[in-house]
């Protein structure tokens, strides 16, 4: 960390947990499904926001790999959404030179969604305005893991040995090797948890719980968190 760092504390990465679709919804005595649309809208006009405020990085927590529990019907209701986000909202943020990512298991998907996802990867890879990360299907427990498996079995073929095993390493071997570790991590809804989220990534991100549902979250109210994450002290475990 730099003077200049400490002072200002530089900005690259937000991570938003996006909750409240159905408590919105249900406030105004609409389905679930009614929240999770206008949840939609929300994301694209974040991005766009965040684009305009020149954030380098946003990760979106689209579906947990806890959500496949929900009922058959807000499954497919969501996964509908996100057919709908991958063959249309992606598009103006192609234009507008976004690069777009995607972590979790993709086994879990239909293959037509997984399909559209490594075709806007390909895409829009050597954009260079943002980079939208977009969690899908994704826990942080189950990345974890898989990255264990993954160095266990390149020490047991023996291509490493156990001292080359170290932070960098393993951080090099998470879903999310290619970007930043967050330095916001936004919840909505007024929920305080982490919910499977990131857990390695955001060891010493700055937290922000805020009572706002995300269908109701809005630029201002992102740019107010940017403003009081300037005032916080990142100390790192540092005096
Ligand atoms: C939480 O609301 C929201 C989700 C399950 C994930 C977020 C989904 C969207 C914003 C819509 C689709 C996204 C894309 C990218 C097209 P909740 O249902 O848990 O709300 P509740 O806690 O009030 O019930």
């Amino acid at each position: 960390m730099t003077a200049e760092d400490s002072i200002q504390n530089k900005l690259s990465h937000i991570a938003i947990i996006m909750d409240g679709n159905g408590r919105w919804a249900k406030k105004r005595g609409l389905p679930r499904s009614a929240g999770h649309k206008k949840g939609a809208e929300v994301v694209q006009e974040i991005t766009r926001a965040a684009g305009e405020l020149g954030v380098k990085y946003l990760t979106l927590y689209a579906f947990s790999t806890e959500n496949w529990q929900r009922s058959p019907e807000e499954v497919s209701t969501l996964m509908g959404l996100l057919r709908e986000y991958l063959h249309n909202d992606i598009k103006e943020l192609q234009e507008k030179g976004v690069r777009i990512l995607f972590i979790g298991e993709r086994q879990m998907l239909d293959s037509d969604i997984v399909e559209q996802m490594y075709k806007i990867e390909d895409e829009t890879k050597d954009n260079a305005n943002l980079t939208l990360c977009i969690a899908l299907s994704y826990g942080s427990r189950q990345e974890i893991v898989a990255t264990a498996k993954k160095i266990a079995t390149l020490f047991r073929r023996g291509d490493i040995e156990l001292e080359d095993i170290d932070i960098k390493m393993f951080s090099d071997m998470l879903y999310t090797k290619d970007i930043p570790d967050p330095d916001i991590l936004i919840r909505t809804s007024g929920e305080c948890r982490i919910s499977n989220y990131l857990l390695w990534q955001i060891a010493y991100s700055e937290l922000f719980f805020t009572p706002t549902l995300w269908p109701d979250f809005t630029k201002a109210e992102l740019v107010k968190i940017i403003e009081e994450y300037k005032t916080r002290e990142r100390r790192y475990g540092k005096v």
